[in-house]
């Protein structure tokens, strides 16, 4: 496995950190080389939305893994990455992670990770591992004013964005050896120590459905069980998680 932040390569500006990975895939880029920009001109959240990347108050940083897993266990990158960044912040901040990809702080959104998997039979997945992270942010345009936070905004403390990211990194290279070696209890329970959504009642939007239950936990592909009033477990793949109190995040 080859370490994580090796090459890195840090650009003023760039659409996408993740699609510049894309585009060096063909040029064999190597496992573990990570992009980061001081600022995206198109950067891209879950679900086809934007995130909001300002010029110098953000970690906009994706890195290229190749894990030669079978690509049911791929799924489990997104956990991962939520793990290693939560755990990069912890020491600043009391974040929590919700499922599948945000990481929240007093209920607003923090920080978000997108996994982008290109899979081809026969060859070992490449997946894009993209994260971002609101440090010093001082506001927010106004579509994302009551939903979105930042590092600075709840400590008051400016962030030194170099060591966050020689954390995150080594929190990322800890998950990822772990991740190959297929700790996945390891990883859940890590994961679930460090949200608060269990016992919960959310709202979820898949597929043209609204369902309502209370999230019980993860299986062991790390999908979201939910518990209807009824008694009923639903195993979530994706899909838009809301909960029953909050604002759509
Ligand atoms: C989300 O919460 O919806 C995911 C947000 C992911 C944002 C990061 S910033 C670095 C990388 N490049 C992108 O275009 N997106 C991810």
């Amino acid at each position: 496995m080859a370490k994580i932040g090796h090459p890195l390569r840090i650009l003023p500006q760039i659409d996408s950190t993740n699609e510049e990975i894309k585009r060096n895939l063909a040029a064999n880029l190597p496992e573990g080389a990570v992009v980061i920009a001081d600022q995206q001109t198109n950067g891209r959240g879950r679900l086809g939305r934007s995130w909001h990347s300002e010029f110098g108050s953000g970690l906009y940083l994706s890195t290229l893994l190749k894990p030669d897993l079978p690509p049911e266990n791929l799924s489990l990158v997104t956990l991962m990455a939520g793990v290693a960044t939560a755990t990069a912040i912890q020491h600043l901040a009391p974040v929590k992670l919700k499922w599948p990809n945000d990481i929240l702080l007093n209920g607003k959104k923090l920080a978000g990770t997108l996994c982008e998997c290109i899979y081809k039979p026969g060859s070992i997945p490449a997946v894009i591992v993209g994260i971002g992270i609101n440090l010093n942010h001082t506001s927010f345009p106004k579509e994302i004013q009551g939903i979105a936070t930042s590092l600075k905004l709840e400590t008051g403390k400016t962030i030194n964005r170099s060591e966050l990211v020689l954390n995150l990194l080594q929190n990322l290279n800890s998950e990822y050896i772990e991740f190959l070696q297929r700790k996945n209890k390891n990883l859940i329970r890590k994961w679930t120590e460090q949200s608060n959504m269990f016992g919960k009642t959310m709202t979820v939007h898949q597929k043209g459905k609204t369902l309502l239950g209370t999230a019980v936990g993860l299986n062991p592909q790390g999908k979201l069980i939910l518990q209807t009033p009824e008694g009923k477990k639903h195993v979530l793949d994706s899909g838009e998680l809301i909960e029953a109190t909050s604002k759509n995040l």
